[in-house]
């Protein structure tokens, strides 16, 4: 059995993303996530079973969320073999932070318009470095913009986006949303953005105002777990079963929960880093 730790989680971006790509058109079983209060501030969460077809494993997520400190998300995943061994104990945040960066990029990528270049993130923390990081994966990213209730937050986030080499820019036509917001933070964008929102993910919590939300194509990983009405699914816009985006001036939404089966593939993919 492997104990992986934050120092030894091997992330080749490029593989990953080709390998969610293809766990997603696949589909996933239903996940469940068990969610409790552990004090007001402070949830703990089970996601589980993570399993995909063609990976002979499965995981079990049990984290933590506590927005008033950094990480907010902390816990392990445990990655078993499908008799049930326990292959790898893993650190969880790095893993979370990508698998969801990189969900929320791979949706951008596939509803944004071809050459939209530009990005707004609003939410200036784990996973909105984590999506831009993704995006640049994925496309060209000229600028960036960013929005956030805490200027400090937003200054830090320039200054690491420089050094990935996205320079401050305008209002992008890429707008990646991962903030705690209870009440909708965006209401209006101009014709053709596109937004990925993260945060919508529990029950109580938004980001996107209902007239955009109504006149957009809204795009959610698994329609039994979103906290929004879904038009479709990454996985049929994957499959070819719905087109995504259908003209130039469209807004489209994707607005994911996070499936088990993202933690499946990320862990996989570093236990077999691991192992070679
Ligand atoms: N859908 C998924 O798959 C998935 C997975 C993991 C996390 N999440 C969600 O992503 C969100 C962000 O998580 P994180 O780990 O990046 O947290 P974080 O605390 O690292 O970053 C959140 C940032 O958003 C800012 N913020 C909070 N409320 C805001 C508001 N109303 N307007 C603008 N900025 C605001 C905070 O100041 C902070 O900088 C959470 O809601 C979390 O539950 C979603």
């Amino acid at each position: 059995m492997l104990l992986l730790g934050a120092g030894d989680l091997r992330i080749d971006l490029p593989r990953l993303a080709a390998e969610l790509t293809e766990a997603l058109r696949a589909g996933a079983e239903p996940g469940q996530r068990v969610r409790a209060a552990v004090t007001p501030d402070v949830t703990a969460m089970v996601l589980m079973p993570g399993l995909s077809p063609g990976i002979p494993a499965y995981t079990v997520k049990v984290h933590a969320k506590n927005p008033a400190r950094s990480p907010a998300i902390t816990g392990v995943i445990c990655l078993h073999d499908l008799s049930g061994d326990l292959l790898a104990i893993i650190d969880s945040p790095r893993l979370t932070a990508v698998r969801t960066g990189l969900g929320g990029a791979l949706g951008a990528h596939l509803l944004a318009r071809p050459e939209a270049r530009t990005v707004t993130v609003i939410g200036a923390g784990v996973q909105g470095r984590a999506q831009l990081e993704a995006l640049t994966a994925l496309r060209p990213v000229e600028s960036v913009c960013v929005r956030d209730v805490d200027p400090v937050a937003e200054r830090d986030f320039l200054a690491w986006a420089a050094g990935l080499g996205v320079p401050a820019g305008p209002e992008g036509e890429i707008v990646l949303m991962a903030t705690w917001s209870r009440v909708p933070v965006l209401h209006e964008v101009p014709p053709g953005t596109h937004v990925t929102s993260l945060g919508a993910d529990e029950p109580g919590k938004a980001e996107l105002g209902a007239d955009l939300l109504a006149s957009a194509l809204v795009v959610v990983d698994d329609p039994a777990l979103a906290h929004v009405a879904a038009g479709t699914t990454i996985g049929a816009v994957l499959r070819g079963e719905h087109p995504g985006r259908t003209s130039a001036e469209e807004v489209t939404v994707y607005s994911p929960a996070g499936l088990p089966m993202q933690d499946l593939v990320i862990a996989w993919h570093v236990y077999r880093n691991a192992l070679s």
